[in-house]
């Protein structure tokens, strides 16, 4: 018997032998104390339990272990709970910054540690593996995700997930699906052409599920085409648990579970139960749905399918194979060097016209951003508190329950102070850049000027446009009026509009560098690193050239019920640029380095079922740097369309040679039409590029008519 066989006979056998009560029990889960969203302890957790997101209590006398679930991508959170005091945690970089090192084994490496120290603290449910689609680069939560597109998504998540359930802790996939904005998002109707989804963010969800079998999936607060993510029978039922046979369990969004007929639609378990006391004054999965069962509406056989889903996943991972109050000694400098190589893997250097790495520089000045301090992260449930505490917290504020979780979190690695280590020849000042002529006066008599570029995005929000905030554009240009190698550090989660691009000599993306950014930012100005991250998302030059210029539901007031239509369908991001001809600022997959690569010997060919491309790629520089080759088709017997095709990061020294072989998964190069995917009989048409904006070589295939999957 395989170990997923087992575990269904296990979670049979198990489920057979439980009392109602104890079933009822499984289906619903309780957030830990913590003042303004859960004040008071519930009487499921018992006295002393270190909490975090939820709990779920065990069935002792089977052997079923109580649900002890953290927060989320980018290491354990410890927002407030009670009983956590003082509780830090390795502070990942963003999922973004992962996304654009486009590297998998980096996202195992750090799901591996980030499990390890949930078991550390003996969480033994991870919410992690945020992979909804960037549609919209105004998304306050598009740092907690990996890129615009389905199968690089797809690709980082599911080694994430297998880094978290290898170390025998439950991954929650999330958020199913479409949860593309922040901007009312409990009211929000996300609208989109059902093919369209499917060949989208469903697909993101649909490879990733496969490749990594997460133990959860965590359904949105948002609604999909009219209903909602959590009650969508069409999503839970038909897709996710009948078209793609997932076998393990469905969670709300914490306070997403309205009425106990969602256990009809698909919902298999009630999150954050306290939420949805204080929204809609019951616990839907508590009383009503009890009583629905005891009426008949709730079928014995449903009741058992959502106890033996959590079961099996339990058993399936070995949740239940490790004891939550035994220790674990965690080593923290190698979950520190982690966060560090991926932050030197996922920085990308937008331009640069050879000012960069710098050198012989005498003075340098470095403005703004706080990088005196440390660097900016994320905000809402997936901030971590890193190791050591913050450098410092700054209260932001704003509407709606997730306001008072906005701050400006800066994280102890400051850029100056990494520069003044690396670069003891060179002279370095400092100014805070708050008011533009004074941070004129300082780069005048520099040989060169770092600026920083910060904004504060989060859970809850969505930017109303692409500008950076606190007027720090004015001060990139002052400094750029007088100091003529000016060079920008921008600590994002999206891309932002670059005005002053032409008046500076090298533009850094560093997004949410995580705990060891600053270490990583500073080797790659002064050259220790060669950057070699790329693009996750299309840096657009403005909201015009998006899908959706205007927003629905900005500047509402919050509880506004809002309708998006992504109208874009599965075009989006680089998709979208491709289909209206217009030319992005940055592409998706750019990103620059201080060496150079050539791709030559472009062979592709097909069995009928899919392609192999294979090439070899050259480092023609004189240093030793990673590349990331990518392979798009852009035609499919005449219909013209971009897709992602299959993508390889590789090392190379000086004149070394790689050969790369890339084996395509059909769904990226096939139309879903009806209720199969589809191959149309003819040419597809293909490029092997540095970017999606930058073919290389070219290539055909004639590919027989196929329809498969469903
Ligand atoms: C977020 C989830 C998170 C949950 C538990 C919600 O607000 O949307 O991503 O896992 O809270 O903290």
């Amino acid at each position: 018997m395989d170990a997923n066989t087992a575990a269904d006979a296990r979670a049979r056998e198990i489920e057979q032998r439980m009392t109602d009560d104890e079933r009822f029990s499984l289906l619903v889960s309780a957030m830990g104390q913590i003042p303004g969203f859960a004040p008071d302890r519930d009487p499921r957790i018992p006295e002393g339990t270190p909490m975090s997101a939820g709990y779920t209590p065990g069935v002792a006398r089977l052997g079923i272990p109580a649900l002890r679930m953290s927060d989320a991508s980018m290491g354990v959170t410890n927002p407030g709970y009670v009983n956590r005091e003082g509780d830090t945690a390795t502070a990942f970089p963003a999922s973004i910054l992962l996304g654009a090192s486009f590297n998998p084994k980096l996202a195992r490496a750090g799901g591996r540690a980030l499990a390890l120290e949930a078991r550390s603290r003996g969480f033994n449910v991870q919410l992690a593996g945020g992979i909804n689609l960037a549609r919209d680069p105004r998304n306050g939560r598009n740092f907690e995700y990996f890129s615009e597109d389905p199968y690089l998504s797809a690709v980082m998540c599911s080694e994430q997930i297998n880094g978290i359930q290898g170390e025998g802790v439950i991954s929650t996939i999330k958020h199913y699906t479409l949860n593309c904005n922040e901007v009312n998002r409990h009211w929000l109707d996300a609208v989109i052409d059902p093919a369209a989804h499917r060949e989208s963010d469903l697909l993101a969800f649909e490879i990733a599920i496969e490749r990594s079998q997460p133990g959860s999936v965590m359904s949105g607060y948002n609604k999909i085409n009219g209903a909602y993510a959590s009650g969508n029978h069409h999503l839970l039922n038909g897709v996710l648990k009948e078209t793609w046979g997932y076998q393990g369990w469905v969670m709300s969004d914490w306070g997403a579970t309205a009425e106990w007929e969602y256990a009809l639609h698909g919902l298999d378990q009630e999150s954050g139960l306290q939420l949805d006391r204080t929204m809609r004054g019951a616990s839907p999965f508590v009383e009503p749905l009890r009583e629905a069962y005891e009426m008949g509406k709730l079928p014995k056989e449903r009741l058992s399918d959502m106890v033996r889903r959590i079961l099996r996943s339990i058993f399936a991972v070995g949740i239940d194979a490790w004891d939550p109050s035994s220790t674990l000694d965690i080593n923290a400098a190698a979950h520190h060097a982690i966060a560090l190589e991926q932050a030197r893997q996922g920085i990308v250097l937008l331009r640069n016209d050879g000012t960069l790495p710098l050198k012989g520089i005498k003075r340098l000045a470095v403005i703004g951003g706080h990088a005196a301090t440390g660097v900016p992260s994320g905000t809402g449930s997936a901030t971590v508190v890193p190791q050591g505490g913050y450098a410092a917290v700054i209260d932001i504020g704003g509407a709606g329950p997730m306001g008072q979780a906005r701050k400006l979190f800066l994280l102890p690695s400051s850029p100056l102070a990494e520069l003044r280590r690396l670069m003891p020849g060179t002279a370095i000042e400092f100014d805070p850049g708050i008011n533009p002529a004074e941070a004129a006066l300082l780069a005048k008599r520099c040989d060169a000027a770092v600026v920083f570029g910060i904004r504060v995005e989060g859970e809850g929000f969505d930017f109303p446009d692409l500008s950076l905030p606190w007027g720090q554009d004015a001060v990139i240009e002052a400094v750029a009026d007088v100091n003529a190698a000016t060079i920008v550090v921008l600590e994002t989660g999206n891309p932002v509009a670059i005005p002053w691009l032409d008046r500076v000599r090298a533009v850094l993306q560093a997004w949410y560098p995580g705990q060891a950014g600053g270490q990583a930012i500073a080797e790659v100005l002064a050259g220790q690193v060669n950057p070699s991250g790329r693009l996750p998302v299309t840096f657009p030059t403005g909201l015009a050239q998006t899908p959706r210029p205007d927003l629905p539901g900005l500047g509402t007031p919050w509880g506004t019920p809002t309708t998006i239509h992504y109208n874009e369908g599965a075009e989006i991001g680089y998709r979208w640029f491709a289909k209206t001809g217009e030319r992005p600022l940055f592409p998706f997959g750019h990103g620059l380095g201080y060496t150079s690569f050539d791709y030559s010997d472009l062979t592709t060919i097909t069995d009928g079922d899919t392609i192999t491309a294979i090439f070899t790629v050259i480092n023609t520089g004189e240093r030793a740097g990673a590349d990331v080759p990518q392979l798009y088709l852009t035609e499919a017997v005449g219909d013209k369309r971009l897709r992602l095709l299959g993508f390889q990061r590789l090392e190379l020294a000086p004149g070394e040679s790689g050969t790369v072989k890339l084996i395509v998964d059909p769904r990226l190069f096939s139309r879903y039409q009806g209720k199969a995917w589809r191959i149309e009989s003819g040419i597809h048409r293909m490029v092997l590029g540095r970017s999606s904006g930058d073919p290389v070589l070219t290539a055909e295939v004639i590919l027989p008519e196929r329809t498969f999957g469903r």
